[in-house]
């Protein structure tokens, strides 16, 4: 697997900080709020744990499947499709999406306006990764670790074909494993 990794952008001790960075933010942000926070499936899952683990008060967890790219694809879908929707009330609550990176923002935009509608306290938008070049919508993330360049990238739950999520640190794929 580390023979298909061309540069490593962010090493697990860089992820580790920032996440711990962001977590005790969160936790001065949150005190005392009742907050919901709905991780977007698969990407954020690793994103996800380490960051939650690291809050040091009582949240309630709840998840979306999103689905943008198929297959072996560097290309999102032309609509992403959400295929889990949240059971969860979140009338009273403030809700924090947690995704692994905001890219064109389609995904992330579909989704809040489909939590909006639930009608939470407060609704914000957090990610490990901003990819802010490919932005095609109106989204900017309230809470975010690492800014990166337009470069397709893999590891800490980012995939390429559904590999690579369990690579402890961020990195771009050697472009000829993503020629098809
Ligand atoms: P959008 O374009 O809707 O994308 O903001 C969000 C989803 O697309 C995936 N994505 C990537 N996955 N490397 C990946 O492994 C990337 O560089 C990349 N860019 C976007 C990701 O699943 C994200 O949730």
């Amino acid at each position: 697997m580390k023979n298909d990794i061309g540069e490593v952008l962010f090493s697990e001790a860089e992820i580790k900080n920032s996440v711990s960075v962001l977590a005790q933010k969160l936790a001065v942000d949150y005190k005392h709020k009742n907050l919901t926070i709905i991780g977007v499936l698969n990407g954020s899952l690793v994103f996800l744990s380490d960051l939650i683990r690291q809050i040091p008060f009582s949240v309630k967890i709840d998840t979306i499947k999103a689905s943008t790219y198929v297959g072996a694809s560097t290309s999102p879908n032309a609509e992403t499709e959400i295929i889990h929707n949240t059971n969860l009330n979140v009338k009273d609550e403030h809700v924090l999406i947690v995704d692994d990176i905001l890219d064109t923002g389609r995904t992330l935009s579909k989704i809040v306006r489909m939590v909006t509608k639930h009608s939470p306290i407060s609704i914000k938008v957090c990610v490990l990764l901003d990819k802010m070049a490919r932005r095609e919508r109106g989204i900017e993330p309230d809470y975010c670790c690492f800014e990166i360049e337009d470069k397709f990238v893999v590891g800490y739950g980012l995939d390429f074909d559904n590999r690579y999520r369990n690579l402890p640190y961020v990195a771009v794929l050697r472009d000829d494993i993503m020629i098809p």
